[in-house]
């Protein structure tokens, strides 16, 4: 292997040359596929005769012609990744070249390759490459024209971006279709898709009366499940012109569902989709997968302009476009469910994976500064990271002022390249705001961590906070700034009301923190230095501060509040995150103290202060039913091992399962009752209401399930048996699941059994087993691993399989090293198959030093064995040996 290269954003230079225009034609064949390029070149640059550097990846050059003459050797160099032209003319010139691929042996899920017998694509982000020469990247914007030709009977439909403008038979049983695409677009959103696949057909109109074809493409088995996607996509393009005025641009929008594919993928006008993520019918699909593919298809949609008609200058931009469509993502299921429940659930993807990046060797800022593979940074920094600051400017600016800067941001880069600095400049720019040092966001890497003490002046009647923040160091950023972070603030008096706030002295100043001339209730402090203190005046009694509400900046936060304090928040904060926070605050401190107990061998005890506040939460009525089953689910095991000195995942997993035992027998009636009340036997609907009737029950059932009880036996495998659609079906099962024996057994083959026709239902039974916390697991793993149902080489059987495994934290950080060496020894195999695939389990490895001796050693020993192999790919090499730094 050449040394892998690492590339820095300092080294951003503008191409030398432009692409105009590309006209590509396939003949796709069995055996090989020829791929035939025609390059309008431009010079950027007057009069320069710089080589010309396409990048070429897996390619067979058949010929090259500049000006319709054959290059011959010595006008160009090849190398395994580049095709230079030495000394191409002045000028503009039209450049063309044929190459031979081979689509059937590429399993790496990028270029173009097949799945399941169809041609498919994928080139976000390097994959053009693999499809012919050309300068890939992302500022190289061109119209395309793409002629597809094909045996007719094995792949009737030939799809590519923009609109059809040609088609018909050829000779030999083939036919071909001619594609063109208007707007002009970098490589990486090029898709072609030839296959056998029948499509669901809709239509929407959109604001200025366009009539709109919409086709969802699967084989035709499956198009009865593509009724909930389709919903999704009218639903996005509706919410998209009525929150943000934008409107699509063509009159047709593809969407391909694929088996193997790495996610899914917003190609101009060709969305392809791993079929996870649009499939789904009562019976197969639970409420998480519903709402998933909600989330994803809005993405995809959304990308149309966020992504599309604005792309990223470079790849060290990617947040620009990634950051930015998953918050509007997130706002989209926001609008469509509860917006509080949705908010849980992004801020404890943050705290729990961006976290635990941020405090390991691969943490990066939203914009990294360098890359080896860029593959390697599609990570929940720069996606769901990015969002939180796209958040914050939302946040500074109210929804008005957002929008605004978002009409300037597309009205001045549309068509464009651009950089974050753009999307700052017109948030600053369209409200004439002071952003102070916000840029660092993108910059800095590491999560700030604020502390807050407070006081009350009763004669004075101010309320003070100090704050003060700190980042720890990251690798290559030894030394910090402080950050500007937003800090949603309310103050609540001793009847759980919400006091009015009217001025705040800050800075030698006192200032207004009214809006329109009356009281606020939450106030956004702006704290942006190392040490601040902002005083609350005209405060009549002492109140309880309501900190960050709504989670207003991505940090974590450490107050002086107490128990009481928390109990009292948990209880009546008007903030519903914040209620939902303050008892997963309790819960922490609650699974930090016993884990001592355990270390020490002493008994686990459970505080009845908190089981009181569980139960309040569970009787609670005016609540809604979602919030609850959040509210009363515990922080997870990876959150509480971050707070500890030295993880110890023993430790944490006893706790938690003592926890969660105890809860359950302490209230086992709340929860039986719960699970009756919140039964039905309606036909399923996917709504918040039901989904959240749903959820509560089904928590409830996971409770009750970790009693050693025979009457809650039957009462689980009378729910898994009466289950009428696949989220009480399945939670039951894992309910069952949860502990090893004969009835854990019997159910999941009874499961297997019924569902083995169908792969996506396979795939949630074999990550159900694998992330199973019963003792010695890893075994039932690797016998599962040759189950006929499992492929190496379909990524969403690794992920179930194999990254379910990693779920599992007392069974992957075994003591033995076993789970170590079992998944050391997979990502190894799946590196020849497919890079992409295997760092993204490598990444496991990272926060070995956060281990004791002896897991530290069999880690490290993995990530040893790892860098030393011969012919490992640059994207394992990079995450192995950064870990091992
Ligand atoms: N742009 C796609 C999305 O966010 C993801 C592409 C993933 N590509 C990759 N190499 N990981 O929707
Ligand atoms: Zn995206």
């Amino acid at each position: 292997m050449d040394a892998p290269k690492e590339i820095f954003l300092k080294d951003y230079k503008l191409p030398d040359y432009y692409f105009d225009t590309v006209d590509l034609s396939f003949s796709l064949g069995e055996e090989k596929t020829t791929v035939y390029a025609k390059i309008g070149v431009v010079s950027r640059v007057d009069g320069a005769a710089s080589p010309l550097v396409l990048d070429g990846v897996d390619l067979k050059l058949i010929s090259v012609k500049i000006n319709g003459n054959e290059l011959k050797e010595g006008d160009f160099n090849l190398d395994s990744r580049h095709l230079i032209l030495t000394s191409p003319p002045s000028g503009n010139f039209i450049l063309e070249n044929v190459v031979e691929i081979l689509p059937h042996k590429n399993t790496s899920l990028e270029g173009l390759y097949k799945s399941s017998g169809n041609f498919c694509t994928q080139c976000e982000a390097e994959g053009f490459r693999k499809i012919t020469f050309y300068q890939d990247r992302p500022d190289v914007m061109a119209k395309y024209t793409c002629r597809i030709e094909a045996d007719k009977s094995l792949y009737p439909v030939l799809l590519s971006n923009g609109n059809l403008i040609e088609q018909g038979d050829l000779e030999g049983g083939k036919h071909f279709a001619v594609w063109e695409d208007p707007f002009k677009k970098p490589c990486y959103l090029f898709a072609l898709v030839a296959a056998q696949l029948e499509s669901r057909n809709d239509t929407f109109t959109t604001c200025s009366g366009r009539k709109v074809s919409l086709k969802i493409w699967t084989p035709s088995q499956d198009l009865p499940k593509t009724e909930h996607a389709m919903y999704c996509l009218k639903a996005a393009m509706k919410w998209d012109e009525d929150v943000f005025g934008r409107e699509y641009d063509l009159d047709i929008y593809n969407i391909v569902s694929v088996p193997d594919n790495i996610g899914a993928m917003e190609n101009k006008s060709l969305n392809i989709f791993n079929s996870e993520l649009v499939l789904a019918s009562p019976e197969t699909a639970t409420d998480a997968g519903y709402a998933a593919i909600l989330g994803v298809i809005g993405h995809e949609y959304f990308h149309n302009w966020t992504g599309n008609r604005v792309t990223c200058r470079d790849w060290f931009q990617l947040s620009l476009k990634e950051g930015l469509t998953v918050f509007r993502d997130h706002e989209f299921s926001s609008d469509l469910g509860s917006r509080t429940a949705k908010r849980i659930s992004d801020a404890s993807r943050i705290r729990i994976s961006q976290f635990s990046q941020d405090a390991g060797p691969m943490a990066h800022p939203v914009r990294p500064h360098s890359y080896i593979k860029i593959d390697n940074f599609y990570t929940v920094t720069v996606y769901a990271k990015g969002a939180e600051v796209v958040r914050m400017y939302k946040t500074l600016l109210g929804s008005q002022g957002f929008r605004k800067g978002m009409d300037l941001y597309f009205q001045r880069h549309d068509g464009q390249a651009v950089t974050c600095e753009d999307f700052f400049a017109a948030m600053r720019d369209a409200n004439d705001a002071d952003f102070a040092n916000f840029l660092l966001w993108y910059s800095q890497a590491g999560t700030p961590v604020v502390k807050v003490t407070s006081s009350y002046n009763a004669e004075a009647r101010t309320f003070s906070l100090k704050f003060s923040q700190t980042v720890a160091p990251t690798p290559g950023q030894p030394v910090k700034e402080p950050m500007f972070i937003p800090v949603a603030t309310g103050l609540v008096d001793s009847s759980g009301k919400d006091m009015p706030l009217s001025s705040v002295y800050h800075d030698g100043k006192l200032e207004s923190v009214t809006c329109g001339g009356q009281p606020v209730y939450t106030t956004f402090l702006r704290v942006t230095k190392g040490e601040e203190e902002f005083v609350f005046s005209d405060v009549p009694q002492k109140p309880i501060p309501s900190l960050l509400r709504g989670y207003s900046a991505p940090i974590r936060l450490q107050s002086d509040l107490t128990d009481n304090d928390l109990f009292f928040l948990l209880a009546h904060d008007s903030d519903e995150f914040n209620r939902w926070e303050a008892g997963q605050i309790l819960a922490r401190k609650l699974m930090y103290s016993q884990v001592f107990n355990f270390q020490k061998t002493n008994a686990l005890v459970l505080d009845p202060q908190f089981v009181h506040g569980i139960k309040c939460i569970l009787l609670d009525s005016s609540l809604d039913k979602e919030f609850i089953a959040k509210a009363i689910t515990l922080p997870g095991e990876g959150e509480l091992m971050d707070m500890l000195e030295v993880a110890d995942p023993d430790a944490v997993h006893a706790v938690r399962k003592f926890i969660k035992k105890q809860l359950a027998s302490e209230l086992k009636q709340e929860f039986l009752n719960l699970v009756k009340e919140n039964r039905s036997s309606e036909k399923y609907v996917f709504d918040h209401t039901n989904m959240a009737r749903r959820a509560l029950k089904n928590t409830a059932l996971g409770y009750l399930a970790s009693l050693e009880d025979e009457e809650i036996t039957e009462l689980v495998l009378h729910e898994y048996k009466s289950a009428t659609n696949m989220t009480d079906q399945f939670s039951a099962l894992a309910a069952i699941a949860q502990k090893p024996g004969k009835a854990r057994d019997d159910a999941l083959a009874d499961f297997y059994n019924q569902w083995q026709h169908d792969d996506l239902v396979v795939n949630k039974w074999f990550a159900l087993q694998s992330s199973s916390d019963i003792p010695g697991n890893v075994k039932n793993i690797y016998k599962l691993l040759s189950h006929q149902a499992f492929d190496l080489k379909n990524p969403n059987k690794v992920y179930s399989l194999i990254g379910g495994f990693r779920g599992s934290l007392v069974n992957f950080h075994a003591k033995d090293g076993s789970g170590y060496k079992f998944l050391g020894e997979i990502a190894l195999q799946l590196d020849k198959l497919n890079p992409q695939m295997a760092s993204g389990l490598v990444s496991a490895f990272s926060r070995w030093k956060r281990f004791d001796e002896t897991r530290q050693n069999l880690a490290k020993a993995q990530l040893e064995m790892m860098v030393s192999t011969n012919g490992l790919s640059e994207n394992v090499y990079e995450i192995a040996s950064k870990s091992l730094a």
